[in-house]
């Protein structure tokens, strides 16, 4: 996507080959700021610590930082310790095991001086991927914008709702539920985003919301509680959301509250979808309840807010009593039930293992 005119991706290879460059989204919205990782541990910290963040994204910076790990020890040892460097950063969204295992079983059978190119071209190539993944999110959910906007009286616009950020900061580029939403914009259609903020880390107010006025998308920023409310008054005509980990039978697990919004959407007869690229389905789990690992992240992160500062630097102020403890689960899993339908590179299919199936049938 353009930023000040000049076309990014979320990740590349530095011009000078020795390492990858990176946007730094923990600088976003108030500094457009890039960073290099040249080491395993450079890429281990970026995921860690959400310099790069969105599941296709972590996957895409998890398949470099295996070929930075291999750059300084190729061995099968090293191969084994990259791996679960990597694997260890966080739990919840399944590309980042999926990029990984298919870096390994690549280049594990190959002579060890040669696994390091070898990891990094299919680092490439599983960029590459995304994108045309993302390309085939747009067209296949450009038709259900369409469809709303052919329904609207003149003048009336097309009322998305989104939840954290599933945009192009968060995969190689384009974006998943972010991908029909620019499909519908640039081909003239009056599409207007409702962004929650998306407590603790404000993905939505700070990522999501910089994405869409980059591009030029109408957009308004609400606090998370305010999605139902508008459902309640017809204001929002399709919410889109992305996912981190989809399992075979359709269960969506997403940012923490994206559960409540598909409650309000099926209380309002609201359609709600989940783009799904094919990276985060994890054919090998039927129950997302009970079987997709639920990040706890830093109850620093309910306890304070980040932002801009009046002096102009980037910093936390406190929100909460000291004494009271906080809770931070980052994911929740909304059951196939109430998801409307699944955007995939393959097309739009029910949530369910019938419907993921006849997309995917070979896998
Ligand atoms: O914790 P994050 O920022 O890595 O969370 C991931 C997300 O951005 C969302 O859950 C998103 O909607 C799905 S990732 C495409």
């Amino acid at each position: 996507m353009n930023v000040s005119g000049r076309a990014y991706r979320t990740i590349w290879p530095a011009v000078d080959g020795a390492a990858v460059e990176i946007i730094d989204q923990t600088r976003l919205p108030h500094a457009f700021v890039t960073a290099r990782l040249a080491t395993l541990d450079d890429a281990a910290h970026a995921i860690r610590a959400m310099l790069v963040r969105g599941a296709p994204l972590i996957g895409a910076t998890a398949a470099w930082g295996l070929w930075l790990g291999l750059r300084a020890d190729a061995s099968d040892a090293g191969l084994a310790r990259a791996h679960a460097t990597l694997l260890a950063t966080r739990p919840t969204a399944v590309n980042l095991r999926w990029a990984l295992d298919r870096v390994r079983t690549h280049v594990a059978p190959l002579a060890p001086a040669t696994r390091a190119t070898a990891a990094r071209q299919l680092a490439l190539e599983i960029c590459d991927e995304d994108v045309a993944v993302n390309r085939g999110i747009a067209a296949a959910g450009l038709p259900l914008l369409r469809t709303l906007a052919a329904a609207k009286k003149a003048g009336g616009r097309v009322n998305v709702l989104t939840h954290c950020n599933a945009g192009w900061l968060a995969g190689v580029d384009l974006g998943m539920a972010t991908a029909p939403i620019y499909a519908a914009h640039d081909a003239g259609l009056p599409i207007h985003v409702w962004v929650d903020e998306t407590r603790p880390r404000n993905q939505g107010a700070s990522l999501t919301a910089w994405e869409l006025l980059n591009h030029g998308v109408p957009h308004t920023i609400i606090v998370d509680n305010a999605g139902g409310h508008l459902m309640q008054r017809g204001q929002v005509d399709l919410v889109i959301v992305g996912t981190d980990r989809t399992t075979a039978t359709g269960d969506v697990c997403n940012k923490i509250g994206t559960y409540l919004k598909a409650l309000a959407a099926r209380d309002n007869g609201v359609p709600f979808y989940a783009a799904v690229p094919s990276s985060s389905i994890d054919w090998t789990l039927r129950d997302g309840l009970r079987e997709i690992p639920i990040e706890e992240r830093a109850t620093h992160e309910v306890t304070h807010l980040t932002g801009l500062l009046a002096d102009g630097g980037i910093g936390a102020v406190s929100l909460t009593p000291l004494g009271s403890p906080a809770a931070n689960p980052a994911f929740d899993v909304t059951p196939a039930r109430l998801v409307t339908g699944l955007i995939t590179e393959r097309g739009v299919t029910e949530a369910s293992e019938a419907g993921l199936r006849r997309l995917f049938p070979a896998v």
